[in-house]
């Protein structure tokens, strides 16, 4: 009796302490108008105490960053130190993610009350309610889906996919892979994912256009260990949840792929968000998403995975500034989605390398789908930024999911068109 009550005490002491509230934590816009700036912040971004949620760019905005209680007034001093200007746009993220975690809570629940579905586009829903979602569907829809497990997490979930197809009986068609959730925190694009995939099967008719000579493979949430995690741990998580070190969790899956693995923008040290892993392919979602791929070879014609944010149409290379000699495809298919979102709704995409655009770094499954894996059109796509960055509102969901659609049904098209 004695020992169960401790085991049990023990246990809680263990959840509080692991569950993080973000209480009291600030988000920082930074502004730096000029290249010194820029070397500045890209210097201060080396503390992996700070959480940059991006980095600083050429001819671009504010760099945005999340701080612990302990460090900002260090923080602080030294941007007043160096001249940097910032606004607190978030002064407890804490209380604002409380109150987010209550709405989505509630909003699942009425989602899912009447449903035929479990999930809903008005709330974030959990991995096992995803994975429920892909077998209701091709339990419902037996001749044009396939749901297959291709494999387990480290904590044991089962990583899904969903084949879609039209039916038509024919096999070896050309295919469009697509997945999200590489990044824990990233809920926009696992959403985003769950409605092309709706809109592929439910809305069958409208799209139709689109499963003729293709067939479409969807893995919704790449790693669920660390979505999960967000859900109940700490909502901020980007990594994979396996043990990187004594003293650190998870490896950013996106700097795990084996192609010029670890050579540039991936961190060494297990702490880091951008840590490129023990050995390359050292985490099961990566080896998952590579075996996928290369089984695919010969008719994987795009690859597109889904993350937040910044809207952004990415393409090769990320891990160095050179062009693949093809650029023009890929630059022809992002342009065609940033056009038709442009057209929609107004919002703007940026369209560029991996490198250029954004930042170089190395072990992207982008990279490795375009360079090892012999799909002819790779990108990675960044949906826009919702509440203060990671954590849209319930009510955005449906908007931006809606316009995501509308650009990856573009790109789909031109793929088809030119492949
Ligand atoms: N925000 C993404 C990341 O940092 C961009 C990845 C682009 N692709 C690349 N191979 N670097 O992971
Ligand atoms: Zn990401």
């Amino acid at each position: 009796m004695f020992l169960k009550t401790c085991l049990l005490l023990l246990l809680c002491g263990v959840i509080a302490l692991s569950a993080h509230d973000y209480e009291g934590y600030k988000i920082y816009d930074i502004k730096a108008d000029n290249s010194f700036k820029k070397e500045l912040l890209l210097h201060i971004a080396k503390n992996t105490e700070y959480d940059f949620f991006n980095m600083p760019r050429a001819l671009d905005a504010a760099t945005r960053v999340m701080v612990q209680p302990k460090d900002q007034a260090g923080f602080q001093l030294l941007l007043n130190g160096f001249a940097l200007e910032y606004t607190v746009v978030e002064d407890n993220l804490g209380s604002t993610l409380q109150k987010e975690q209550l709405e989505n809570q509630s909003q699942r629940l009425v989602a899912q009350r009447n449903a035929v579905r479990s999930i809903s586009f008005t709330a974030f829903h959990r991995h096992a309610e995803i994975n429920a979602y892909l077998d209701e569907l091709a339990k419902a829809y037996p001749s044009r889906v396939t749901v297959q497990t291709a494999g387990k997490s480290y904590e044991n979930r089962d990583l899904k996919t969903i084949t879609i197809s039209n039916g038509d009986g024919k096999s070896g068609k050309n295919v469009i892979f697509l997945d999200a959730g590489i990044h824990a925190r990233e809920w926009i694009a696992p959403a985003g994912a769950l409605y092309v995939i709706y809109q592929l099967v439910e809305n069958f008719v409208s799209n139709a256009d689109l499963l003729k000579d293709y067939d479409w493979v969807i893995l919704p949430v790449v790693n669920p260990d660390g979505y999960e995690y967000t859900h109940t741990n700490s909502r901020m998580w980007r990594k994979t949840r396996k043990p990187a070190s004594s003293s650190c969790y998870g490896t950013d899956a996106n700097r795990n792929f084996d192609f010029h693995w670890g050579e540039v923008g991936a961190s060494s040290y297990s702490c880091a968000d951008t840590f490129k892993g023990t050995t390359a392919f050292s985490e099961p979602e990566t080896k998952i998403v590579r075996d996928l791929l290369l089984g695919l070879l010969g008719r994987g014609k795009f690859y597109l995975t889904l993350h937040s944010y910044g809207n952004y149409l990415l393409y090769p290379w990320g891990w160095t500034s050179d062009l693949p000699s093809d650029w023009r495809a890929h630059d022809e298919v992002a342009q065609a989605g940033a056009a038709a979102i442009m057209k929609s709704t107004g919002t703007e995409y940026t369209v560029g390398s991996s490198t250029n655009v954004l930042y170089a770094a190395a072990g992207g499954s982008d990279d490795y789908a375009f360079g090892v894996a012999g799909f002819p059109v790779s990108i990675t796509m960044e949906l826009p930024a919702g509440g203060t960055g990671f954590d849209p509102t319930i009510a955005e969901i449906l908007p931006y999911v809606s316009e995501t659609w509308t650009g990856i049904r573009a790109m789909a098209q031109k793929v088809i068109e030119k492949y």
